[in-house]
């Protein structure tokens, strides 16, 4: 039987007194809206650990005014359904009042990552992201954070804020789950019409298209950034950005080198989807 818990001090009380017995927790934070992403994520957690934590909170701060908090998908009864199908243990589900409560004055930010890929277009994204998941962690208390590639830079920035505060969970990052079509899972694709749905798997064709021309020689990031781009405009989608940049520390770069992220961000009307790819050149 799943166990649902809306207060934090409980949560951490009850979790506590199952590590000092020696059980482990892996822990998945979502904002709901769940998907077999999710799922992927909570079945490495399964497996690895005695007890599984879900977390389900629709966190404002990582939204800006203008953007979709208002309309985000909320299924609660689905989510619930498909958690107690995954044999989720425990879940967190907290409201606004409890995780910001009036007065609430602090934050977390990892400066220069944050503030590149999508930062740049979502300037206190990250910001509210770390703080919830700080929060989170510190609540939770978990031995492993199960986080998806497909928002790659939130993990990037998620483990550097985990390695300077030191905190010692560790970070498992999972794959990217796909649908038939290359599509990355996403609570935001049912923002898509259904001719727009036929459209989307050109973020992924895009980057394998970018990753090939890597692979057949092609070193100059703008040459292969217009290339990449070129064939996301003829699908009708609006590229918000298609950047190549070093997968550690994601800094631009001229010429393609080492671990290399391919990140992009698509604009389909009101769904903005982001996909990425990893490249290793020698
Ligand atoms: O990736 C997400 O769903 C969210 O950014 C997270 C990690 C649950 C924090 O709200």
């Amino acid at each position: 039987m799943m166990r649902i818990f809306k207060s934090p001090r409980k949560i951490h009380q009850t979790l506590q007194t199952l590590q000092k017995n020696n059980k482990t927790i892996g822990f998945v934070p979502t904002m709901g809206a769940l998907h077999d992403g999710h799922r992927s994520l909570i079945r490495k957690a399964r497996q690895d650990h005695d007890i599984v934590v879900v977390s389900l909170y629709l966190n404002p701060s990582q939204f800006s005014a203008k953007e979709d908090l208002s309309v985000y998908p909320r299924p609660l009864t689905s989510d619930k359904t498909l958690l107690q199908m995954e044999k989720v243990d425990y879940l967190f589900l907290p409201d606004t009042k409890t995780m910001y409560p009036e007065n609430f004055s602090t934050s977390v930010e990892v400066s220069s990552l944050s503030q590149v890929l999508c930062g740049k277009c979502r300037p206190n994204h990250f910001k509210g992201v770390a703080t919830i998941v700080l929060k989170l962690l510190h609540i939770v208390d978990p031995d492993v954070l199960y986080l998806g590639a497909k928002d790659m830079q939130q993990a990037i920035i998620l483990r550097k804020m985990v390695a300077d505060l030191n905190s010692f969970v560790k970070i498992k990052l999972c794959s990217t789950i796909r649908d038939k079509n290359g599509l990355a899972l996403s609570s935001r694709n049912v923002y898509l019409s259904s001719d727009e749905k036929q459209k989307a798997p050109v973020l992924f064709q895009s980057l394998k298209y970018v990753k090939s021309l890597i692979q057949n020689g092609e070193r100059q990031t703008v040459r292969l950034k217009q290339k990449g781009r070129a064939m996301i405009h003829k699908s009708g989608g609006k590229v918000e950005y298609l950047e190549i940049v070093d997968a550690t520390n994601l800094r631009s770069m001229r010429q393609v080198r080492g671990r290399v992220l391919i990140a992009l961000a698509v604009r389909f009307h009101q769904a903005r989807l982001i996909d990425n790819i990893m490249v290793v050149v020698k």
